[in-house]
């Protein structure tokens, strides 16, 4: 069995060897930021609500029940409070130094742009920006935040949408593509903090060609098999010891 620090070190050799890293992040890179995942035991699906988050979070519950879908909505999902962690810092050192040539992320957080990511693919889209559904005029998440129950347009009056990717929804061809050539052309992959058991993300990951698969997550993901190297721990326990 090879220890944990054995392992860091592996990946730290990795990382002083590769030329272009891409990072594939999920939920569990901002929990330590403060922001609740979605299938961890302590993660937002596994809380009591009026209805499974899984529908709140879907195209017709935003249509047919938009209220509830913005109480939810505000309530759990915009944490504007957040600061970048030391794993969004990570990502962000390795691309200035260089190194990495993009971070796929299904997060709408904007957490890797806070901590200097310039190249990010954001799957499911940004609560940071929100669009009028009449007239499109942009609104902040601010803005949203601070809304009377459903945000409306100051102009038209017309509602308002996050421009997130809602289940029943597609994602945005030109992101996929951009994440789909950057992935194809990496050398190394890193996937953080997530359960890949959401489509079409986690299928990005089968387009890797490169040298090395990491995988790093607390949980087992049904990908742990394809990866070359395999940290099974917390992000505290492996990321502060990582030198860029
Ligand atoms: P999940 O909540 O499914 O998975 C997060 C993973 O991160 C879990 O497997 C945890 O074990 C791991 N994790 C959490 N905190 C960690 C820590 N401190 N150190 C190490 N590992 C940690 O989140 P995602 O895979 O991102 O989609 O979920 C995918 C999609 O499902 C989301 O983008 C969202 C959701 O429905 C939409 O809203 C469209």
């Amino acid at each position: 069995m090879t220890s944990l620090d054995e392992k860091i070190q592996e990946l730290q050799e990795i990382i002083d060897n590769a030329e272009r890293i891409v990072f594939f992040t999920g939920a569990g890179v901002s929990t330590d930021s403060g922001i609740p995942d979605f299938r961890s035991q302590d993660g937002l699906y596994h809380m009591q609500y009026d209805y499974p988050p899984e529908t709140i979070v879907s195209h017709s519950f935003f249509v047919n029940q938009t209220e509830e879908f913005y109480r939810f909505y505000k309530d759990k999902m915009l944490a504007l409070d957040a600061e970048p962690n030391y794993t969004h810092k990570l990502m962000a050192d390795l691309e200035a130094k260089g190194k990495c040539i993009g971070v796929v992320t299904q997060n709408i957080d904007g957490l890797h742009q806070k901590a200097g990511s310039k190249k990010v693919y954001e799957l499911h889209g940004s609560v940071l920006r929100n669009y009028c559904t009449k007239c499109g005029t942009f609104y902040d998440a601010k803005y949203i935040k601070e809304s009377e129950g459903i945000p409306r347009c100051e102009k038209c009056g017309g509602l308002i949408k996050p421009d997130v990717v809602l289940y029943e929804e597609g994602l945005n061809e030109e992101i996929l593509n951009g994440a789909l050539n950057a992935i194809e052309s990496a050398d190394v992959l890193i996937i953080l903090g997530t359960s890949l058991v959401v489509y079409p993300a986690a299928g990005l990951v089968r387009y890797f060609r490169g040298d090395k698969l990491v995988l790093i997550n607390r949980d087992v993901t049904p990908y742990d098999s394809n990866a070359d190297l395999l940290i099974q721990a917390s992000f505290s326990d492996v990321i502060p010891k990582l030198k860029v």
